[in-house]
C-alpha cells in the first residue's frame, strides 16, 4: 500500500502510516505541491493526505488509479471535488471537531484585536510614539452588553459564542437548522441572516465554503452592518464580497474588520495592507502546535481504517 502526502506534517502522521506496513511518499518543500507534480507524484498512491491549498479537482481525480481515500488535512474541504470523488469511490475524509478550539480561540483573538486596536497600539508603541497615559488613546470599543452574531452555528460557531458568553456578550446566530441545546447553553437566538446583520455589533462567519455559502455576504448583506461594527472571519474569503468589505473600511463604514482567510489566497488585496482598521492573520486558525499533531493523527488514522477495509473515523462523503 502506498501514501502520498502533499506537504510535510508533523511525524505522528507518518509513524502511524509506516506502522502498519504502508509505503509513504512526503512531498517535502515549503510550498504548496503544483498541480503536475500532485498528477505525477500520486497517480498510483492508495491514499493520499491533502492539504487545504491542494485543489483536488477532476483533473487530479482523473489521473489516479487506486486511490480510495482523500484525507484532507483541514475541517474544510471545498479544495475537493467531492462528487466526482464518490462517484469514483473515492472516500473523503476531514479532520472536524480537534481544531474547533484552536479555530475559537484565534477567532476570539481578532475579535478582541479589532475591539481594542491591539496591532495598532504595539505598532504605535515601536515606532516611538508612546509618551505617556492619554485619556483618549487608541479608544476602543467595549465588548461587554454587545451582540456577536454567529453565521453558522456549527462546532466553531458554537465555540466562539461560549466565549462570548463569559465576556457577557449576546448571542444571535444563523443556520440551517436550530440549536435548542446552543440556545439553552448561551442564550443565543436563533434569526435570519439578514436580521442578524442589522442587530450585530460583531459578526463572525463560520460556515463552510460551497456554492450556497459563496458571496454569502455580498454588497446588499454588508450594507446592512451596523456603523461601527466589526466583523471577523476565519471561515473561507469567498463567503464574502472582500472588495466591497475594504471600501467599506476605507469609508470607516464599519469599526474594522479581522481576517484570517482571503479571496485569492495565498495573495492579499493590497489596499487591505494599507487599512489601520484591520487585523490580518496568514490563515493560523487551527495552527497549535496540539491541533496539528492532533490533524496528522487523525488523518492517517482514516486513511489506516480505509486501506485496512475498516469504517473511516470522519469521512465527508459516506
Ligand atoms: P460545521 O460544524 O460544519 O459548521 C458549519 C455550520 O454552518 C453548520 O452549523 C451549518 O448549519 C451552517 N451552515 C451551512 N450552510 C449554511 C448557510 N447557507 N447559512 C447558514 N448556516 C449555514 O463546521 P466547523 O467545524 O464549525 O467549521 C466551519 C468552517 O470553518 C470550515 O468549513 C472551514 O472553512 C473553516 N475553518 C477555518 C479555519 C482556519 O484556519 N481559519 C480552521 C477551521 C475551520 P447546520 O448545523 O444547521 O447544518
Ligand atoms: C482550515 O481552514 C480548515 O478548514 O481546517
Ligand atoms: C489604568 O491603568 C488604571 O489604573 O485605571
Amino acid at each position: 500500500m502506498k501514501v502520498f502526502i502533499t506537504r510535510s506534517i508533523p511525524s505522528i502522521a507518518y509513524e502511524l502510516l509506516t506502522k502498519e506496513g504502508i509505503e509513504v511518499t512526503v512531498y517535502d518543500s515549503d510550498k504548496p505541491i503544483r498541480k503536475r507534480d500532485l498528477i505525477k507524484l500520486a497517480r498510483d498512491a492508495d491514499g493520499i493526505i491533502s492539504l487545504l491549498t491542494d485543489s483536488v479537482d477532476s483533473v487530479v481525480l482523473n489521473s489516479l488509479s487506486s486511490c480510495k481515500v482523500i484525507a484532507n488535512y483541514a475541517v474544510g474541504y471545498n479544495n475537493i471535488d467531492i462528487e466526482n470523488a464518490s462517484a469514483r469511490g473515492i472516500i473523503v475524509t476531514n479532520t472536524p471537531d480537534i481544531l474547533t478550539d484552536s479555530t475559537a480561540d484565534l477567532t476570539f483573538a481578532l475579535m478582541l484585536a479589532v475591539a481594542r486596536r491591539v496591532v495598532e497600539g504595539d505598532k504605535y508603541l515601536r515606532s516611538g510614539f508612546f509618551t505617556g497615559w492619554k485619556p483618549e488613546l487608541l479608544l476602543g470599543i467595549e465588548l461587554k452588553g454587545k451582540t456577536l452574531g454567529i453565521v453558522g452555528a456549527g462546532r466553531i460557531g458554537r465555540a466562539v459564542a461560549e466565549r462570548a458568553v463569559a465576556f457577557g456578550i449576546n448571542i444571535i446566530y444563523c443556520s440551517t437548522s436550530r440549536k435548542p441545546d446552543f440556545e439553552k447553553s448561551t442564550g443565543a437566538v436563533k434569526a435570519g441572516l439578514s436580521t442578524l446583520l442589522k442587530k450585530s455589533d460583531i459578526v463572525s462567519l463560520h460556515v463552510p465554503l460551497n456554492s450556497k455559502t459563496n458571496n454569502l455576504l455580498d454588497a446588499d448583506k454588508l450594507s446592512l452592518l451596523k456603523p461601527d461594527s466589526i466583523l471577523v472571519n476565519t471561515a473561507r474569503g469567498e463567503i464574502v464580497d472582500e472588495k466591497c468589505l475594504i471600501g467599506m473600511l476605507k469609508k470607516k463604514r464599519i469599526f474594522g474588520a479581522g481576517f484570517d482567510v482571503y479571496v485569492n489566497e495565498p495573495k492579499v488585496n493590497k489596499q487591505l495592507l494599507k487599512l489601520q482598521n484591520t487585523v490580518l492573520l496568514p490563515h493560523i486558525g487551527s495552527g497549535t502546535t496540539e491541533t496539528r499533531s492532533a490533524m496528522a493523527e487523525l488523518a492517517a488514522k482514516n486513511v489506516i481504517q480505509i486501506l485496512m477495509g475498516k469504517k473511516p473515523i470522519t469521512p465527508v462523503n459516506l
